[in-house]
């Protein structure tokens, strides 16, 4: 069967579809129906059955003989470390903690947030979670403690689970102090924290609070593993909206399940036992889905890789874990491979290892540039695949479809929708348009197992930044088009999330926290093209009247204040000041005129602007600091 043929089984029969890669997990009660409509347009899969995450991830491929099978590799370049857990240890690891958080009492439906670095802990403590039917929310190192008392807040985790410190080229990241500040600021309150201590770095635990990882799961008796509904949320991960406040994606227990196993053969086109490595950190989904989950579900051997792309030690590194490990399916994103470009452009450290056992490279997270794609085919002489997808689908909208049959490659396309995604093209009132024609990018509804049934605590939210536009359809929140092959093109986002090294973030969230400064009397952040980072943001500040200060000062605060509250990972590091803001007639501020203004790209004169004169105030500003030439 060619991708056609599947595509068109999914689409004249979806549940039949999907029951039948339902089959691949092990159920403690096999569903009796896949889809559950009744309360359209929200929708669930799998409800009925009964399962359980860790152990289709783990426990069953003990018992299927697997058990000294390597299920992590932990290789960090950054500590000089490498070490290797088999599924066997993984499951006594995994049973001892979960029986230490069951003996201070989470249970099932209890949260946890996680709060780690890239070690393998961080994966236990999340099969740990699920082993219990805990709801985990892992959130990433490189935010600031605020955004993590966000979160703490809204989803009222009764255990945090934390690493004494990350790793970063040059400096420790203190988790502890950052956890701690948290929790301060924070109104709910965690009964208890777990801390992993690591050498690097020993933290100070509050007596009362805090327990190490090892002595609390000293003496307690390992938890088997609690089967759950198919509809019991696995995780919340929160990700970048429009406003300051993140949304809490949940992810379904069983839908979770099916669809990732389903995608490891279809998709990253790897058997049981091959090696997988997905360069992500586990805060972000591809983390969840690609570095945890989905390898571990389908039985493969996946890689925590504590380094960066260039400089832990060199440009080299990736090549490096792939040769060694014998990674066959290798996943990054975009902005990794610039990276590397930058510092090897000729891809001479490629040529130092043996990469026969590479089979392809898979990009995601942002915009795949052509001139990426073309270097990195270039240098790797293996198929690129560009595949779309985002926090809240957890999976392949769009993608290349390798094990079923790869399909020529378009450069500047994620290629064609997986089964699952009936992907359309709509215009402002939500009609189709014809191919090779922009507009918004939505799914009709349902969309498939796994994807978001709602968001946390915001089913209105979950309305309307989704539902409300189209109905009858999901609204991805990117804009595109199909071509007359029926490939998709992903063109921009049509909200105030940018992209920045593959990271997604709110711009929104970066105007309130510029808007809190005491001098600032109104902002703009706007996301910028960035060779390196494909987007970089950059704030505008006009100042309240009276403050004379010198404006360096301001924008230097701004700078610093953003770090404190959002993190380093914002890299947010130009402010300028300027006297105005363009705005149109009724009072919006022309954010889109500014980048095409800041990345020296034609513009039409938006028709409602106020005063056109401020366009070239923001000019001669962005000239300054080396944009708008
Ligand atoms: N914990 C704490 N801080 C972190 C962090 C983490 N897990 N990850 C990043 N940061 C910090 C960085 O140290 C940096 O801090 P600095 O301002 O003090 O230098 C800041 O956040 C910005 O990070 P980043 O934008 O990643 O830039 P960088 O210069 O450190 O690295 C790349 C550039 C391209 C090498 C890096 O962005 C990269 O590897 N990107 C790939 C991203 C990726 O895989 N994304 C997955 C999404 S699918
Ligand atoms: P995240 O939720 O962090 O995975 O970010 C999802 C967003 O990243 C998408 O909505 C897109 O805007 C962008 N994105 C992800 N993958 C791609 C891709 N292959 N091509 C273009 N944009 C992408």
């Amino acid at each position: 069967m060619g991708y056609s043929d599947v595509y068109d089984s999914w689409k004249s029969d979806p549940e039949a579809f999907w029951m039948q890669a339902a089959e691949a997990i092990n159920w403690d009660r096999k569903p009796s129906k896949a889809l559950y409509g009744d309360n359209a347009p929200l929708y669930e899969w799998f409800s009925d059955g009964l399962v359980n995450t860790c152990y289709n991830a783990v426990d069953r491929h003990v018992e299927n003989g697997r058990g000294n099978q390597t299920a992590i590799i932990h290789d960090s370049p950054i500590t000089h470390t490498k070490h290797e857990i088999t599924y066997a240890e993984l499951q006594t690891r995994v049973a001892s903690l979960a029986g230490a958080l069951r003996a201070k009492g989470i249970e099932k439906g209890d949260r946890v947030i996680i709060y780690m670095p890239m070690i393998p802990e961080a994966l236990e403590a999340m099969l740990a979670c699920a082993r219990l039917g805990a709801i985990h929310s892992v959130v990433f190192g490189g935010f600031a403690a605020s955004e993590l008392a966000v979160r703490i807040d809204d989803c009222t985790p009764k255990a945090i689970i934390a690493a004494s410190c990350g790793l970063e080229p040059g400096r420790v990241v203190h988790y502890k102090p950052l956890l701690d500040g948290a929790i301060e600021q924070a109104t709910h309150k965690p009964d208890f924290c777990v801390i992993f201590q690591r050498e690097q770095e020993v933290a100070n635990l509050i007596d009362g609070r805090d327990v190490a990882w090892h002595s609390f799961q000293y003496g307690v008796t390992p938890a088997d593993c609690v089967p759950v509904e198919g509809n019991h949320p696995a995780y919340i991960l929160y990700t970048s909206g429009t406003t300051g406040a993140p949304k809490g994606v949940i992810r379904p227990t069983g839908g979770h399940l099916v669809a990732l196993n389903w995608t490891m053969k279809n998709i990253y086109n790897v058997d049981p036992g091959d090696v997988f490595w997905a360069a992500s950190d586990v805060g972000w989904v591809v983390g969840h889905s690609y570095i945890c989950y989905a390898p571990l579900i389908h039985g493969n051997t996946t890689i925590v890789f504590e380094g960066k792309p260039i400089g832990t030690p060199d440009a080299g590194t990736f090549w490096r874990v792939i040769s060694e490990h014998k990674v066959r399916s290798f996943f990054t994103a975009p902005t990794a491979l610039r990276a590397i470009k930058r510092e090897d452009p000729k891809g001479a450290e490629y040529g130092k290892y043996d990469m026969s056992c590479l089979n392809a490279l898979y990009l995601a997270g942002e915009r795949a540039d052509p001139d990426t794609i073309e270097w990195a085919h270039q240098v790797m002489q293996v198929p690129v695949y560009d595949h779309w997808w985002q926090t809240e689908t957890g999976y392949t909208i769009a993608g290349n479809p390798a094990g079923i049959e790869a399909l020529p490659v378009k450069i500047g396309s994620p290629t064609v929708p997986m089964p699952g995604y009936d992907v359309q093209i709509l215009d402002e009132a939500g009609h189709p348009v014809p191919p090779n024609t922009l507009g918004a990018i939505a799914i009709k509804l349902p969309l498939p197992p796994g994807t978001l049934p709602t968001l946390w605590n915001a089913e209105d939210r979950f309305r309307k930044s989704y539902l409300n536009s189209f109905p009858g359809y999901y609204e991805t929140g990117d804009a595109g088009m199909i071509d007359d092959d029926g490939y998709l093109y992903i063109m921009a986002r049509t909200d105030d999330v940018i992209n920045v090294a593959g990271h997604r973030l709110s711009t929104g969230a970066m105007e309130e926290v510029l808007a809190s400064h005491p001098d600032v009397a109104e902002c703009a952040v706007v996301g910028v093209t960035d060779q390196l980072k494909g987007q970089m943001p950059i704030g505008f500040v006009c100042l309240s009247k009276g403050v004379d200060r010198p404006h360096d000062d301001i924008a230097s605060e701004c700078v610093k204040l953003v770090r404190e509250r959002i993190g380093p990972v914002a890299a947010f590091k130009l402010t300028l000041v300027v006297d105005r803001l363009p705005k149109t007639r009724s009072g919006k501020i022309l954010r889109a005129t500014m980048v095409k203004i800041a990345d020296s790209a034609e513009f039409k004169m938006p028709a409602t602007i106020d005063d056109p004169a401020i366009l070239e105030e923001i000019k001669q500003a962005l000239q300054t600091i080396g944009y708008a030439k």
